[in-house]
């Protein structure tokens, strides 16, 4: 892909956290950016803080909803005429374990983060064969290669994540569709407790953003499938 000039971006969960400073790269880079969450007037907020950048729209969208996600796109090439680059970002957790977590926990985790991006995939997909190519990068997760108590819907939604994502991109690899599974360790957001407190030796989520554009600007030739970067220097245990 290379020149993100005039390509056209969205990302999911971008109202704030990884998916914001992902926009945000996206836009400085040249795309044109569509800005999504489940609230309108956050999708409104920051694409219009982004439009000092350059060209960003928002739109609202729940991913657990395939009616919404299939709006998000038919808006996207309304407003924008086509889509090129697809960033499944937007996830929770629920952090509790097995014998408490209930129904609507569980698939809160699973909808949002695995079966949305299935939607969402699936979307750009159709999209991106009309454009003859594009890329969909899906944020995972390090839970998603190495499990922890009290994180079961979490890893499960994860490690879901990066088996989708390996093998769509043996599907799409023909149709010049780039598919790559970024698999964070701790970032620096808000994460699974609003308002905590920030530390330091986390990555950030520009760090994240740095990523997606290294995949977007290989050569065409070769393609890093999966991704994972972890903070340095973490604390040290024991
Ligand atoms: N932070 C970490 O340590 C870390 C590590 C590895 C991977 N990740 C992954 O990175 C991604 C972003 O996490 P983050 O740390 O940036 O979290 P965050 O700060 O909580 O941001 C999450 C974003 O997703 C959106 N979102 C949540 N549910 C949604 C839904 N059903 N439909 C559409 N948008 C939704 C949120 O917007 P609204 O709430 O307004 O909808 C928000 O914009 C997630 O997939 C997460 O699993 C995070």
């Amino acid at each position: 892909m290379q020149d993100l000039k005039n390509k056209v971006a969205i990302v999911t969960g971008s109202t704030k956290g990884i998916g914001q400073a992902i926009a945000h790269s996206l836009l400085k880079a040249g795309a044109k950016v569509v800005v999504s969450g489940r609230r309108e007037a956050d999708c409104a907020r920051v694409a219009k803080e982004f439009s000092a950048s350059g060209e960003a729209f928002g739109i609202a969208c729940d991913v657990r909803s395939r009616e919404e996600v299939d709006a998000l796109f038919a808006a996207t090439e309304k407003k924008f005429g086509g889509v090129d680059i697809l960033v499944n970002n937007a996830g929770l957790g629920e952090f509790k374990s097995v014998a408490d977590m209930t129904d609507e926990e569980w698939s809160n985790v699973i909808d949002t983060n695995l079966t949305g991006v299935f939607y969402a995939s699936r979307a750009g997909i159709h999209a991106m064969r009309k454009r003859g190519g594009g890329a969909i990068l899906n944020i995972g997760s390090l839970a998603g290669k190495q499990a922890f108590p009290k994180a079961a819907a979490y890893c499960a939604s994860k490690y879901g994540l990066l088996g989708f994502s390996d093998a769509l991109m043996q599907e799409v690899r023909y149709d010049h569709i780039r598919v790559c599974c970024i698999m964070p360790g701790s970032v620096d957001t808000d994460f699974g407790a609003p308002g905590k407190e920030r530390q330091a030796w986390k990555l950030q989520g520009e760090d994240v953003a740095e990523a997606v554009l290294m995949v977007l600007n290989q050569d065409p030739r070769a393609l890093a499938s999966r991704i994972e970067l972890r903070p340095s220097e973490p604390p040290q245990k024991g």
